[in-house]
């Protein structure tokens, strides 16, 4: 990633996380309407997973500029995932719905570049994620 994105990535997040709330329940709803299949792997109650995911979204983009600080972790969190029944083909669903929310949330700020940063971002997270799955973290 340029250091171009990371600024668009860190940007555009501190935009979505004033409405942080509303954003996790557009990419959940989102996610289990394209991939109702999924929704199984998940609790009942969304109130303490929403919450999760926002704020390991929020560390992974505060670090972008020193992914190295953070590869450790993601790739744990990779590993924790193939106990959660999380497969390969899953990751491009869940990017798909995190790409939507952004749209939702950001609007005309969502720009082309935004969009490209973000796509970047999310595919070197699954990156290592998936790796670990299959490597070991
Ligand atoms: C960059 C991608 C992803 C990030 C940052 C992420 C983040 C997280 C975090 C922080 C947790 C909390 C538990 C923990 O730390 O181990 C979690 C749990 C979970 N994630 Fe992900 N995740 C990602 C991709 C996915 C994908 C592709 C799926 C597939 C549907 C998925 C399904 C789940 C499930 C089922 C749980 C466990 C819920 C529970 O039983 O409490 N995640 N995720």
């Amino acid at each position: 990633m340029t250091p171009e994105q990371v600024k668009l990535v860190q940007e555009s997040f501190k935009m979505v996380a004033p409405i942080a709330d509303t954003a996790a329940d557009i990419f959940y709803d989102r996610l289990f309407a394209t991939a109702p299949q999924v929704r199984a792997m998940f609790p009942q109650d969304m109130k303490d997973q929403k919450k999760k995911l926002m704020q390991m979204i929020g560390t992974a983009v505060t670090n972008l500029h020193q992914v190295d600080k953070i590869a450790d972790a993601v790739a744990k969190l990779g590993a924790r995932h193939v106990k959660y029944g999380v497969k390969d083909e899953h990751y491009d669903i869940v990017g798909a719905a995190l790409l939507f929310t952004l749209k939702q949330g950001l609007g005309d700020k969502f720009t082309p570049d935004t969009e490209s940063a973000w796509t970047a971002t999310y595919g070197l997270l699954a990156g290592v994620m998936k790796d670990a799955a299959k490597n070991g973290a």
